[in-house]
C-alpha cells in the first residue's frame, strides 16, 4: 500500500470512494476545487492495483488552521490502521507548511469517526447545533500539532 498525495487521475477514483461512504452529497467539481486551493493536502491511500482505498481532503482556513474536509476509508478497508496513517501523513503535510492545529467538524451521531479522533489527538471544542444540510448537529474538533502528532 501506498500513501502519498492525490494525483490528477485519482480524481474518479476519489469520487467513488466518498460517494460511497459520505451521507452528504458532494458534487464531482469539489474534488478539483481542493486539490487546486493546496495539491499538498490532498492525501490518498492506494493499494498495489492503485485502488484508492483512502481519502483526506485538507483545506488551508483564514484562522491559521487547516481543516480535514472529507474523510473516507473504503467500506471493506476500515478498522485496518488506513485512515491512521492518511491522517498523520496529513499532519505531516500541515506541519511543514508551517501550521500547528488542525480542526474539523464531524455529525453528532458519528461516534465512531469522534472516537477515531480522539484517539488520534482530535479534542471536541464547540457543539454545532443543526449544522449539517439535514438538520442534523455536530461538533467541532481541534488537534493541536505540538501535544497531539504521534506518529
Ligand atoms: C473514520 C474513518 C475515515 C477511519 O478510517 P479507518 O481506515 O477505518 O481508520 P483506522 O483503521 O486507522 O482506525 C479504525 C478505528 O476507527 C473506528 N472506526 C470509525 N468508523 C469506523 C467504521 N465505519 N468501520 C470500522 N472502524 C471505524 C474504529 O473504532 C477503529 O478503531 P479500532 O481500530 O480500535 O477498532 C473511516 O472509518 C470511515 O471512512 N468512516 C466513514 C466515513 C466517515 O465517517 N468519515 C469521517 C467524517 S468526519
Amino acid at each position: 500500500m501506498e500513501i502519498r498525495v492525490m494525483r490528477p487521475e485519482d480524481e474518479a477514483k476519489v469520487y467513488a470512494l466518498i460517494s460511497e461512504s459520505l451521507d452528504e452529497y458532494f458534487a464531482p467539481q469539489v474534488i478539483t476545487f481542493f486539490r487546486m486551493q493546496w495539491p499538498a493536502g490532498q492525501i490518498v491511500a492506494c493499494d498495489l492495483f492503485g485502488n484508492v482505498l483512502c481519502y483526506l481532503a485538507g483545506t488551508k482556513l483564514p484562522n491559521g488552521r487547516v481543516s480535514v474536509h472529507l474523510f473516507a476509508t473504503a467500506p471493506g478497508s476500515r478498522g485496518k490502521g488506513i485512515g491512521t496513517m492518511v491522517l498523520n501523513r496529513f499532519k505531516q503535510a500541515a506541519l511543514m507548511e508551517g501550521f500547528s492545529s488542525i480542526q474539523l467538524e464531524v455529525k453528532e451521531r458519528n461516534t465512531r469517526a469522534m472516537d477515531f479522533y480522539k484517539r488520534n489527538g482530535f479534542v471536541p471544542v464547540e457543539y454545532l447545533e443543526s449544522f449539517y444540510n439535514d438538520g442534523s448537529s455536530g461538533v467541532r474538533m481541534v488537534c493541536d500539532l505540538g501535544a497531539g502528532y504521534r506518529t
